[in-house]
C-alpha cells in the first residue's frame, strides 16, 4: 500500500473517538489530529479573556492571534499556544462547553477549516472531530461515525474528568454532555451529522481494543481496493 490515506472520524462527545483514533493511528503510523483541540483552545481564551461567545467579532479576531502547535513529546502530543502547554487546560467542563458555543460561529469555523486541511495535507493521517467527514475533508478514503447510548458516553467521560480535579457529579456531566450534542448538532454551520457514506460504529457494547479492530478492519478492506484500483489502472 503506497497510498496515504486521509481517515476521518467524527461523532458525539464520549463516543471513544479520540483514544480509537490515536490507537489506530499508532497502528497505521500515521499521524493523529483531534481537531476539537483547537475549538478548545478558542474557548479557552474567550473564558480566560472574558470574551462573550455570541460576539463575532470578538472571538473572530481570538482566532486571528491565535499561534496553536501540536508538538509530540514522549508522554503523548501535547498542544502549546505561544510557549505555553494548554493540553490540560484546555480539558474542563467549562471549556467543553465554550468551546462548543464558539465553534458554532462561521468565523471560527471558516478560520480552523484551513488549519485543519494544513494538518491533514498529503494523507496518513487519522484526524477525528464533528464535520471531518462532512466538510474538512468531504472526499476522505475512509469516514467513520461512531456513537454510543448517552449513559455510556456520559460514564466514560465521568471517569475521565474524576481522574482530574474539580470533577463534576455523574448526572452534571450527561447533563452537559447532552447540551453540547445538541448545540453541536443543531448549528446551522458544518452541525455534526453523519456523512452519508460513513460507516457507523456504535460502541456501545465495545472496548477499545475492540472498536480500534473494527476499524482497523475496515481501513484494510479500503486499502486492498485503493491497490486493486491501483492495479487494474495499471494493467
Ligand atoms: O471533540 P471535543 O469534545 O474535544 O470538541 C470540543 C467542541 O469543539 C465540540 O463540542 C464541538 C467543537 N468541534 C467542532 O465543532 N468541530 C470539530 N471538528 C471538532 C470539535
Amino acid at each position: 500500500m503506497n497510498r496515504r490515506l486521509i481517515i476521518a472520524v467524527d461523532g458525539p462527545a464520549g463516543a471513544g473517538k479520540s483514544s480509537s483514533s490515536r490507537l489506530l493511528a499508532q497502528r497505521l503510523g500515521y499521524r493523529y489530529v483531534d481537531t476539537g483541540a483547537l475549538y478548545r483552545a478558542v474557548g479557552l481564551l474567550a473564558l480566560e479573556q472574558n470574551v462573550d461567545p455570541a460576539d463575532c467579532a470578538a472571538v473572530e479576531a481570538l482566532c486571528d492571534r491565535l499561534e496553536l502547535r501540536f508538538l509530540p513529546q514522549p508522554e503523548g502530543i501535547r498542544l502549546f499556544l505561544g510557549d505555553r502547554d494548554i493540553t490540560m487546560a484546555i480539558r474542563r467542563p467549562e471549556v467543553s462547553q465554550m468551546a462548543s458555543k464558539v465553534s458554532a460561529q462561521p468565523g471560527v469555523r471558516q478560520r480552523l477549516l484551513s488549519v485543519q486541511r494544513e494538518l491533514g495535507r498529503g494523507g496518513g493521517v487519522v484526524m477525528e472531530g464533528r464535520d471531518i467527514g462532512t466538510v474538512v475533508f468531504p472526499d476522505a478514503d475512509v469516514k467513520f461515525y461512531l456513537d454510543a447510548s448517552l449513559e455510556e458516553r456520559g460514564r466514560r467521560r465521568y471517569a475521565e474528568l474524576r481522574a482530574q480535579e474539580g470533577a463534576e457529579s455523574l448526572a452534571t456531566t450527561m447533563r452537559e454532555m447532552a447540551e453540547r450534542d445538541q448545540r453541536d448538532s443543531a448549528r446551522a454551520h458544518a452541525p455534526l451529522q453523519r456523512a452519508a457514506d460513513a460507516i457507523v460504529v456504535d460502541t456501545t457494547a465495545l472496548t477499545l481494543e475492540e472498536v480500534v479492530d473494527t476499524l482497523l478492519r475496515w481501513v484494510r478492506a479500503v486499502e486492498a481496493r485503493v491497490d486493486q484500483d491501483g492495479g487494474n489502472r495499471m494493467a
